[in-house]
């Protein structure tokens, strides 16, 4: 049976007040800024209210603070097992009343703990169109490997490393002389564009899970 998310209070009426988004990085923060921005505009359907990083220096981490967003450093090292470093996360969360995580940039496989308290309300982006190419540095193993397209991918968050199910994909040309920089470029336009795209259906509650497809209702 297939899972309406999120969970439908509202029998399946889109929501009547903003979504409260929490953006988690590691590094550069490009996909939070693009998430911030549209955010901002009239008609968005979100609002970004916490930002938390697994690394200190994360400018992505800089950016919220000028923003004057509450952000986070939370130190991975500090709590040692997954479970403690995941509870403390999950305490910055409820304190801020976050409806659903995005993954951008947060170069962290995501436990149980924190898989549990949000199931499928955590959603990631991936320089690839998965299932090709995973992990890091996905935009260089499509060039090793010689592909024609690739692209990105918006998907809920599962257990497995770029592996749940997808929500958004967007396709894009890979050129002649393309080298990682220039291909992570043009992807990372698209990110940008879709990352959002998917956090505006899932807030119209458009979004439902049946096993490994997401369906996006009319
Ligand atoms: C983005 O290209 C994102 O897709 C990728 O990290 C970059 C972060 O950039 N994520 C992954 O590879 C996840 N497997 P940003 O910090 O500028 O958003």
């Amino acid at each position: 049976m297939g899972v309406r998310v999120p969970p439908s209070a509202n029998h399946g009426e889109p929501m009547k007040t903003k979504g409260r988004v929490a953006i988690f990085l590691s590094g550069r923060g490009s996909n939070f800024e693009a998430i911030y921005q549209n955010s901002l505009k009239k008609e968005a359907n979100f609002e970004v209210v916490v930002i938390i990083s697994n690394k200190k220096s994360a400018r992505g981490l800089e950016k919220a603070k000028e923003y004057g967003l509450p952000a986070f450093f939370i130190s991975p090292k500090k709590f040692g097992l997954k479970t403690a470093y995941e509870k403390e996360i999950i305490k910055t969360l409820k304190k801020h009343d976050v409806d659903l995580i995005c993954l951008a940039g947060y170069m962290k496989i995501v436990g149980e703990e924190l898989l549990r308290a949000y199931e499928n309300r955590i959603l990631n982006i991936h320089p690839a169109l998965l299932p090709a190419f995973p992990g890091l540095h996905a935009q260089k193993q499509a060039l090793d490997y010689g592909v024609k397209v690739s692209g990105c991918t918006v998907h809920f968050v599962d257990a497995g490393v770029d592996s749940g199910p997808v929500i958004l994909q967007q396709a894009v040309a890979v050129e002649p002389g393309d080298d990682e920089e220039t291909l992570s470029q043009r992807i990372l336009k698209e990110e940008h564009r879709i990352y959002s795209a998917a956090l505006r259906l899932y807030f119209e509650n458009r979004l439902k899970i049946s096993e490994r497809n997401v369906i996006i209702l009319a």
